[in-house]
């Protein structure tokens, strides 16, 4: 059997490097990097520490529009398909290159797994939606995260194709958050003590690429370096970018309480995520991890997709209101001191295992 996986950002290197070790012990695996992401504290950083195997193709695709780095990405994908011929595709998530791998596979006759399948914001202004709308539309095997990506595919008419494997990036997280614990310097590096500090991302277009939403996080971001600092925000280059474009960067890099540094590898952010008081971020995944890690978390957007994690009491929607968020976070926090989250909710960290066997017994 030989099963063609497509990943291009940073979280689906960590999604897929729960699941290749398993499919590579049972199938062949032709691993395919679009390049959507190529920095190397973006991608190749993530291969190294999390033992991912070196892809065997590069697409090299870049950035560039939605439509310029979906069609570019299937353009350079169906010939390698043409000429592989896999049994299966795999693919993570919500990225453009989850779409573009689905609709080529979709178009190709390859049939296709969608892992991480049917989350839902219910908001189409997010182009993640979108992606994941019509991969789940796209794909014949759904591999859910949650009972919550289930019943949103049931909704869809979808339920018959879908199973409930867990979560992958759960694998991920259980397994490497106490080697980050051991290997990490990244407190020392940074003189933070554990429990001392906030742990901020920020990259969401609805956020970064609207300019008075811009305005609005970086002045979030700094209240809550001031008052309840300090704040380490790890930048994505979009944001870098613009904040810079902006001219809110300089302002932001001053800023009492807030420690601007380049985006970090799988360790380091691991290490960082488990002695932080609190994140606030507008990742979907970070989200998860947070929970997973006994952090409590500040989602600076109006819905998401990982809805236990609210439900469960550790996250809150905020938003870009500050007044809301500070108030949320003492909440939180004090509520951090006299329990822990239940881990199970997202799987026992055996969903790259049931990945690959959900997969092959479809195939057979
Ligand atoms: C993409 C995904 C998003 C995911 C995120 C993880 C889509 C629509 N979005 O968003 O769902 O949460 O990855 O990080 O697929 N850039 C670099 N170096 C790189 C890659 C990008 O500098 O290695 C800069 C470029 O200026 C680029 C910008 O970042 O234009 C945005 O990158 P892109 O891959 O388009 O989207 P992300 O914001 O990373």
């Amino acid at each position: 059997m030989r099963v063609m996986t497509v990943v291009g950002n940073r979280p689906q290197f960590v999604k897929a490097a729960a699941v290749s070790g398993h499919l590579r012990e049972r199938a062949t695996e032709l691993l395919v990097h679009t390049g959507q992401h190529y920095d190397r504290e973006l991608s190749a950083v993530f291969f190294e520490e999390l033992g991912l195997p070196p892809p065997e193709h590069e697409l090299g695709v870049g950035s560039g529009s939605h439509a310029v780095q979906t069609g570019e990405t299937m353009a350079r994908l169906e010939p390698l398909v043409d000429a592989e011929r896999p049994d299966a595709m795999l693919v993570y998530g919500d990225t453009n290159a989850t779409l573009a791998a689905a609709l080529v596979a979709a178009k190709q006759g390859v049939p296709l797994a969608h892992v991480e399948a049917g989350m839902r914001s219910f908001d189409r202004g997010m182009p993640e939606e979108v992606n994941r709308v019509a991969a789940d539309r796209l794909a014949g095997l759904l591999l859910c995260s949650t009972e919550a990506a289930i019943a949103n595919l049931a909704a869809a008419g979808q339920a018959a194709d879908a199973r409930v494997v867990g979560d992958v990036m759960a694998d991920v997280a259980r397994r490497f958050g106490p080697i980050a614990e051991r290997r990490s310097r990244a407190r020392e590096r940074f003189g933070l003590e554990r429990g001392g500090y906030l742990l901020a991302t920020a990259h969401r277009a609805g956020n970064v690429d609207d300019p008075a939403a811009l305005a609005r996080l970086g002045e979030l971001l700094r209240r809550a370096g001031e008052s309840r600092g300090p704040l380490v925000l790890p930048l994505h280059p979009r944001t870098r970018t613009r904040l810079a474009q902006a001219g809110l960067l300089a302002g932001l890099e001053a800023a009492r309480g807030v420690r601007l540094c380049e985006p970090l590898g799988y360790l380091d952010f691991a290490c960082l995520l488990g002695g932080a008081r609190a994140v606030l971020t507008d990742s979907g995944g970070l989200q998860k991890e947070a929970y997973l890690a006994g952090v409590p978390c500040l989602t600076l957007r109006e819905r998401t997709e990982w809805v236990e994690t609210v439900e469960s009491g550790w996250n809150r929607l905020v938003g870009l209101d500050a007044e809301l968020a500070l108030a949320a976070l003492d909440e939180l926090l004090e509520r951090r001191g006299r329990e822990r989250p239940d881990p199970s909710l997202y799987g026992d960290g055996e969903a790259g295992r049931r990945v690959v066997e959900e997969l092959l017994g479809w195939l057979s």
